[in-house]
């Protein structure tokens, strides 16, 4: 961490946060998963963590939120640690879409008839289907223990709401895996690689784990407490480049003008970004704009970038 930043981000992250949280307002909490909609549409929290264990927090920084889409940059890494690039990258692409997440448009209109990209609904779902495991349920855990080495937190547990409120509602996703197994893109029982699908998104977390997380990808895969390799190199910087062209779905250009930051953002209103080499920081804020991200969260982002400069651009 700069001097400059030590100095000046823990007193204005508070200021920060408080006028970043006024866009709320024009914000809207996710209601086609029910259980997302009793989530506080004023909230906006932040947690930053550096290279050398110093963290800095403010805001509703203690709410937790089910990680939702964040989840399938590291289902992906997962996918890609028992298979490799070769098979991963048969089954799904590595372009963006322009459309919306939960869109199964381009679907149709290309062939070979696999998923844009591994970050969009339709995507993560083949992804699901390359866990490694005997049975679902192995590979679920498989997951969540990838996850709770990652977060640096053996208690990372589901929210069984959140669960059980998308498994019954969600008929879209639905629709779009039994399409993909018609294309022969999913291995496996669909109603199983959905249950691994839904298990994940329903991970839940605080933004300190997210901002854990995300320093793993900031040192390229090796854990801060030890300096062990989590994650081969190569595999981070593919998790990586989809962040910066997919990870903010298709408002990932803009967010890459006005951030330039690879982050992966959830419908719960979290987002998980990083300054590579230096931060890993998590960021709650339930209000989203229309493309489905934080809207406060994007704000704040905005302007921790623009003040120091943080673009990798
Ligand atoms: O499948 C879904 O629709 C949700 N479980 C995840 C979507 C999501 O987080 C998209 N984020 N912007």
């Amino acid at each position: 961490m700069s001097l400059d930043e030590i100095d000046r981000i823990p007193s204005l992250l508070p200021q920060w946060v408080e006028s970043s949280r006024q866009y709320c307002i024009n914000g809207k909490v996710a209601s086609y998963i029910p259980e997302l909609s009793k989530a506080p549409i004023e909230a906006l929290g932040i947690h930053l963590i550096d290279a050398q264990g110093h963290s800095m927090s403010a805001g509703d920084s203690d709410l937790l939120f089910t990680m939702q889409s964040i989840s399938k940059v590291f289902t992906l890494i997962l996918a890609l640690m028992d298979n490799g690039e070769d098979v991963v990258f048969d089954k799904v692409g590595m372009e963006p879409t322009g459309d919306n997440f939960n869109s199964m448009l381009k679907l149709e209109l290309v062939q070979p008839g696999i998923p844009f990209n591994p970050l969009i609904n339709a995507g993560a779902i083949a992804i699901s289907s390359l866990i490694a495991g005997n049975s679902p349920i192995e590979k679920s855990e498989r997951v969540l223990n990838f996850l709770r080495v990652l977060s640096n937190n053996r208690s990372l547990a589901y929210d069984m709401d959140v669960y059980r409120s998308e498994s019954e509602t969600a008929n879209l996703n639905r629709s779009m895996a039994y399409f993909l197994k018609d294309n022969g893109v999913l291995d496996g029982q669909v109603e199983d690689v959905l249950d691994i699908y839904f298990r994940h998104c329903s991970i839940s977390v605080t933004c300190a784990d997210l901002a854990q997380m995300a320093l793993v990808l900031a040192l390229n895969g090796k854990s801060p407490e030890t300096g062990e390799t989590l994650i081969p190199r190569r595999y981070v910087q593919i998790a990586k480049t989809f962040m910066i062209t997919c990870g903010m779905y298709n408002a990932s250009g803009e967010f890459a003008i006005q951030v330039g930051l690879p982050a992966k953002s959830g419908v719960s209103g979290g987002i998980l970004t990083m300054v590579p080499g230096r931060y890993g920081i998590g960021i709650v804020g339930p209000a989203l704009n229309r493309k489905g991200n934080s809207i406060a969260g994007v704000a704040l982002l905005e302007t921790l970038s623009n003040e120091f400069d943080w673009s990798l651009f």
